[in-house]
């Protein structure tokens, strides 16, 4: 490139001014961050708050409680939203895309919920939307998706996108600590949402995981379409049952392409075997493997919550901005759009106290009884259906945890190729250790 070139393409760097929305974990993060980048040229004009009353790390004139004057400004041509409220946030969202702004955004619930209408707005009016900060906070996972992976490529992914749970989990079963106390670090470093329910019974996961479903398989769907559960049910002795098996518990959000095209898709708390990478993933840290043809696995990792880590992703947005960067949702526009598959069995570990609340006749197959002192288990297959269908799962003091590579296709699939190599002499363990 010649000087003269490298000189235009500097000048045709737009310069951003930012009308931001929230003063929070990330609101905050952003504002000092940005300081620490003066070469990136953006510059916060104004920031909206709920609360005026709050002492706050900033001139006090930098603040408003009137949205329009952010949203109004001609001047402000960038609208970043980190807010709580998602129905307010989709307000935002909405006029500043009619009123020709830009917007990034870290919002996943009100992402999640409001999918469609986003997709179509960004249509509309031309404008980027970007969220890479709303998944897995620092790690680049949606740009990745969205730019590397060709559909037909991608075969599956495995990820850890809720930081608090894998916190929560990491401090109760390797430090022993109680579950309130690790749920109570987790509020006080940042990393929960204002209401911990949402991290904690998986709202805040299957949200992220709607919308990774379209960058990565063109799939629009809403959070209710998808099988999820939290952490709240996992308890000492599956982690002592899992110990046994040198495996941990983490919980994963998933999509697997099956052979009928369609695409597997949940969320729920899993055992990890010690060469899953996900098993490496601890604290407040997130990771992602992803299986694509030709490339077998790869894994990002990084932190998933916090003030700094999330600013970076919302830092990196902006950045893109300056060269008008877009999502094009490839595999939604330009090729088939992907579709969730209500039709495949999952291998599944359960424990309970009383096996007059296990409806043994939901199972295809149990190929494990485990009777101790203080609790019981079970391993056995079920349909996707069987937990779809209602929550009986989460209730009754059951706790649902999938057994490693959990996905089964087809049980006839299975019973042949079991009945084949049986044929071919080869001893078969029945359930729990491993592939089949
Ligand atoms: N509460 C979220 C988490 C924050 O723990 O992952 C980041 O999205």
């Amino acid at each position: 490139m010649s000087q003269e070139t490298l000189h235009n393409t500097h000048e045709h760097h737009q310069s951003l001014t930012i009308g931001l929305f929230g003063f929070g974990v990330v609101g905050e993060g952003l504002y000092k961050v940005l300081h620490q980048t003066p070469s990136l040229k953006a510059t916060i004009k104004k920031v909206c708050i709920k609360n005026p009353g709050k002492a706050r790390h900033a001139p006090p004139d930098l603040f408003t409680t009137d949205r329009d004057l952010l949203l109004n400004d001609p001047e402000i041509n960038v609208i970043v939203e980190v807010i709580d409220d998602s129905v307010a946030a989709f307000q935002i969202v909405k006029t500043a895309l009619l009123n020709g702004k830009h917007v990034v955004s870290a919002s996943k619930k009100m992402i999640a919920e409001n999918l469609p209408e986003i997709l179509q707005l960004q249509q509309q009016t031309g404008r980027s939307f970007l969220c890479e900060a709303a998944a897995c906070a620092s790690i680049p996972v949606i740009r990745n998706l969205e730019e590397y992976y060709d559909n037909d490529l991608l075969h599956g992914i495995q990820a850890i996108v809720n930081g608090s749970t894998n916190y929560i989990l990491t401090k109760m079963f390797e430090d022993k600590l109680d579950y309130r106390e690790a749920l109570l670090q987790a509020q006080q470093l940042g990393f929960a949402e204002s209401n911990p329910k949402l991290d904690v019974e998986g709202y805040d996961a299957v949200n992220k995981w709607t919308f990774l479903l379209t960058h990565a398989y063109g799939i629009v769907t809403t959070p209710e379409q998808i099988l999820f559960n939290g952490i709240q049910n996992v308890n000492g002795f599956d982690a002592q049952v899992g110990n046994e098996k040198g495996w941990a518990i983490r919980l994963v959000a998933q999509a697997r392409k099956l052979d009928s095209g369609k695409v597997a898709a949940f969320v729920l708390p899993q055992f990890v075997k010690p060469d899953n990478h996900l098993a490496f993933v601890r604290h407040e840290y997130n990771g992602v493997v992803i299986e694509s043809g030709f490339a077998d696995k790869q894994f990002f990792y990084g932190k998933g919550a916090g003030s700094f880590p999330t600013a970076s992703a919302v830092l990196s947005d902006i950045s893109a901005l300056r060269y008008d960067y877009k999502y094009e949702y490839k595999k939604l526009y330009h090729h088939k759009p992907g579709e969730l598959s209500e039709d495949f069995y999952l291998r599944v570990y359960l424990s309970f106290e009383d096996v007059s609340v296990v409806p043994k006749e939901k199972f295809e197959t149990i190929e494990e009884w485990h009777a101790r002192e203080d609790r019981k288990y079970l391993a056995g297959l079920i349909h996707v259906y069987h937990l779809r269908e209602s929550t009986w799962w989460k209730e009754n003091g059951l706790s649902l945890v999938l057994l490693p590579d959990a996905i089964v296709e087809s049980v006839e699939l299975s019973k042949v190729k079991r009945k084949s190599l049986e044929l071919a002499g080869l001893q078969l363990h029945h359930g729990f250790n491993g592939d089949r």
